[in-house]
């Protein structure tokens, strides 16, 4: 992009044409078109995308895909996908479509195509996950892998442990699977306090094997192991490592036989394809993992060839933008009505706020626009009886997506015809919220309710506004392949976005000062004398308060 952002043309006509149309209500959207679900309604590889309880008509849509155009995502898009070095930070390519290129079609990284080794990595973990579940693979004193606890955080944690909880019901259900990735020691504790170290397996999992919380309890889960195993060989029967660093996993003591790669060109927030899906491949079984790999890549093609105004993640992306730069919210709900994908909010928060929240733009100049929203979220319907007062009534426009399938993986309840089933009940629940958010209540209407009947001052706190913005995205069931496929779209969203805000989505410098500082103040917490303290009065009061010294 040669002009900023909000010099385009394209821009300057979004903002004109929002004084146009920010006054109108969804209720007179929907009375204009009697065919606007219809209209804005898209299917893509098993998943639904109803767009139409949205602030928009179809000249925002129009405008909003010209923006896109004229801030390049068509031609950026295309570099990700040819393996150009686009996090330029970095110097990296940005190749997680490669890691379930399942076409197999080249895809080339310095003039070598990387597909060879990405389906020898995929053999490698099969075989294991194999082994380990048919009890080929044995502990250190022969007996069967009951347990699988992998270490990691960040991209070495949330991707693989949503993708646990939201595929649970295809898991081996004899087999323990945990995730352990806060250095606060509860944590390893706690998910090890009921294990056998004879029958547990530990996958350390982390990109760049430095990372100090992953290392930390990986060295706890060792000691934990050889506490009662007493054989240092033991280790390579009960560790195995994911990284992209050989030289520290072998430095760990894990044997290179045992350990997976990846590569740089795999963002950790992108990764769950990689080997640093191992645990999950090992619970759910290879096969499964196939057909979720099957599922991003059907998005994937979907990202790269549609058009962008049939484009479920572009469009998703543009709504995104729409609120957030024009509108002027800051957040964005993802509100599953699916207790399986109870971790999709946490995940999509690293996944976007990583990518995404920056404040200079690729030539280094701050940004004069918003980027990144926050991405918060729980599953339905638990919010409802929780935060959702906020987003029905609050002084804040907070734009949602809504998820949820057509048939339970569950089926709970008299039968699916009746009132009492678990997943009508869910699913009526999730249909109403964003009926009720975008039409609301009027005065008028709340006035004739009998229940504000002699009392008319109850009358304005029982309006409902509405207008207020949701998709919905629903498919037939929570398969793998339809996780795959959802995964995809937020990913594409993301690129969409930080290509139009003109900032680098796969970079993550903002992590790193904390880290720093960390490492400073570590050993002034437990040096043996009084440390000479060089930080601001409040942190030195801090670390004076932890240490007990007045
Ligand atoms: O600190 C942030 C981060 O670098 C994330 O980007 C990454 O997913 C996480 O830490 C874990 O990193 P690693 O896989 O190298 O341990």
């Amino acid at each position: 992009m040669t002009s900023r952002l909000t010099d385009l043309p394209e821009w300057k006509a979004l903002a004109a044409h929002y004084e146009e149309v920010r006054g109108i209500h969804l209720r007179e959207l929907f009375a204009r078109d009697p065919r606007r679900a219809e209209r804005f309604t898209l299917s893509a590889e098993g998943l639904m995308l109803d767009y139409s309880k949205n602030r928009v008509t179809e000249e925002t849509l129009r405008r909003l895909a010209a923006l896109a155009r004229a801030c390049g995502v068509e031609t950026a898009r295309a570099a990700m996908f040819a393996g150009q070095p686009i996090n330029r930070t970095e110097n990296r390519p940005v190749l997680h479509v490669a890691l379930r290129n399942r076409g197999n079609t080249p895809i080339y990284v310095k003039g070598v195509d990387v597909m060879p080794e990405v389906n020898r990595v995929l053999a490698r973990m099969q075989a294991f996950a194999r082994d380990v579940r048919s009890g080929a693979w044995r502990g250190f004193t022969g007996k069967r892998i009951r347990a699988i606890v992998n270490i990691g955080i960040g991209g070495s944690d949330l991707g693989p442990a949503m993708a646990y909880e939201a595929l649970k019901a295809y898991s081996q259900r004899d087999l323990t699977v945990r995730f352990v990735s806060n250095v606060d020691a509860t944590h390893i504790v706690e998910a090890t306090r009921d294990l056998v170290p004879a029958e547990t397996l530990f996958i350390v999992t982390s990109k760049t094997f430095t990372t100090q919380e992953t290392m930390t309890n990986a060295q706890t889960a060792r000691a934990w192991c050889l506490a009662a195993l007493k054989d240092e060989k033991a280790v390579a029967r009960h560790f195995v490592a994911v990284s992209t660093n050989a030289k520290e996993v072998a430095r760990f003591g894990i044997d290179p036989q045992n350990m997976f790669e990846f590569w740089d060109w795999v963002g950790g927030r992108y990764s769950l394809c990689s080997a640093v899906g191992l645990a999950l491949m090992v619970a759910i079984s290879p096969e499964h993992f196939l057909a979720m790999l099957d599922g991003f890549h059907a998005m994937d093609r979907h990202f790269a060839q549609a058009p962008l105004e049939r484009n479920m993640p572009v469009i998703l992306g543009l709504l995104g933008i729409w609120y957030n730069n024009f509108f002027g919210a800051a957040t964005h709900a993802i509100l599953p009505y699916d207790q399986y994908l109870c971790r999709l909010p946490a995940y999509l928060q690293q996944a976007d706020m990583e990518s995404n929240g920056k404040s200079v733009d690729r030539q280094g100049r701050p940004v004069g626009w918003q980027t990144g929203p926050i991405i918060w979220g729980e599953p339905g319907t638990n919010g409802q009886h929780a935060f959702y007062q906020l987003i029905h009534q609050g002084t804040k426009l907070v734009p949602a997506d809504f998820i949820g399938f057509c048939k339970a993986v569950n089926e709970v309840g008299l039968s699916r015809a009746s009132r009492d089933d678990h997943h009508a009940k869910l699913m009526a629940n999730c249909f109403a919220q964003t009926e009720a958010l975008a039409f609301g209540r009027t005065a008028a209407e709340v006035a004739t309710a009998t229940e504000v009947a002699g009392r008319p001052e109850l009358v304005a706190h029982k309006v409902f506004e509405g207008n207020r913005p949701t998709n919905t995205i629903l498919a037939d069931e929570l398969t793998p392949a339809v996780l795959g496929a959802l995964i995809a779209l937020y990913e594409h969203k993301i690129f969409t976005q930080g290509v139009i805000w003109d900032i680098f989505s796969f970079d993550q410098w903002g992590v790193q000062l904390g880290k720093e500082l960390a490492g400073k103040i570590l050993p002034e917490l437990i040096a043996q004398t009084e440390p000479e303290l060089r930080h601001d009065s409040s942190t030195n009061a801090l670390i004076r308060r932890y240490r007990g010294e007045p």
